[in-house]
């Protein structure tokens, strides 16, 4: 049976926990010389609807690293829905490569592609959630805090496929997630509804209100991310009207505890959700945050890919 890797709301809190305590096992033992070859012979196809930097580097070193390769599939190339129907798409890559992450706007997509696929299938992001994303944010959250339980995340800004994995990801590990949104870009209610499912089970919080200094309060970690995301091109002049009171900048920042730690999933509009001072000053852990993408996956990949528990 293939394990795939859609959602953190489908892991188990040891599930997460096991996977950011073999992501920081991994990321210790490359910075110390090197992976061994775990899934030497296997390639991952990476399909992508839409650009990337930090999604596409990362899985594609974390394939090397760990003796594996991996294939870029660029929009244009493949014309996933469009040229060829999606699960086509899925029964064709299952008879070359040994894993499948894809990027896409849909989420329906990533979901049939999984149904489709003989191999394991990685969300590397969608219009829903941004799993990968998440687990590095935990692992990041974990080595700055050393633990997760407990620890209080308060998200400024839009309610988005970030958020969604974050909500996720921390209240099944027991975090206390305060989201501030402006009315109208709040999460989906069926993902705060689930969301407070884990959190009560886990001892865990999750809050929305439209105050973002409310929000920071007591914070230990602001989390912010783009305004518009890619594919609401065509709402970004709307949204840069309604959102600048949850601008991440040095007065929100000082609302917080001395210690806050300031995240970002990347790529950042400077000036819009975050000010440049804020992201390159001394609370700033985005960089931290970016380099464990490739750290966290490797931890996926090697549980997909390998087999591993
Ligand atoms: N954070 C993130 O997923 O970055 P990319 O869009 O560059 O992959
Ligand atoms: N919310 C952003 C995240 C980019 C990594 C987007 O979907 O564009």
């Amino acid at each position: 049976m293939k394990t795939d890797f859609l959602s953190l709301a489908d892991l188990s809190s040891s599930e997460i926990i096991g996977l950011i305590e073999r992501a920081v096992a991994l990321k210790a033992e490359w910075k110390s010389g090197g992976n061994p070859p775990l899934l030497a012979g296997k390639t991952l196809a990476m399909v992508f609807q839409k650009p990337s930097l930090r999604t596409r580097v990362s899985f594609e070193m974390a394939m090397r690293h760990l003796g594996g390769a991996a294939m870029y599939l660029s929009p244009d190339e493949i014309g996933l829905g469009k040229r060829e129907s999606v699960a086509d798409v899925a029964r064709v890559l299952s008879r070359y490569v040994d894993g499948i992450m894809a990027r896409v706007f849909a989420h329906a997509h990533v979901v049939e592609l999984a149904r489709y696929s003989r191999v394991p299938v990685i969300n590397g992001l969608s219009d829903y959630s941004h799993p990968c994303q998440g687990l590095a944010d935990l692992l990041t959250i974990y080595e700055k805090f050393g633990r997760l339980s407990g620890v209080r995340l308060a998200y400024v800004g839009d309610g988005n496929n970030v958020l969604t994995s974050l909500l996720f990801g921390g209240s099944k590990v027991g975090m206390r997630i305060v989201s501030a949104n402006p009315p109208g870009y709040e999460p989906a209610q069926e993902v705060l509804e689930q969301a407070r499912g884990f959190a009560a089970a886990s001892g865990g919080s999750v809050d929305v209100t439209h105050d973002a200094h409310e929000a920071v309060r007591g914070a230990d970690v602001i989390y912010t991310d783009v305004w518009t995301s890619m594919g609401q091109e065509a709402e970004r002049e709307q949204r840069l009207r309604v959102f600048p009171p949850y601008q991440v900048n040095s007065r929100l920042v000082s609302g917080a505890q001395p210690h806050v730690v300031v995240m970002h999933c990347l790529p950042a509009h400077r000036g819009e959700e975050i000010t440049d001072e804020v992201i390159d000053g001394p609370h700033s852990v985005v960089f931290d945050q970016a380099e464990n993408r490739m750290h966290a996956q490797k931890a996926i990949l090697v549980r997909l890919l390998a087999g591993e528990a």
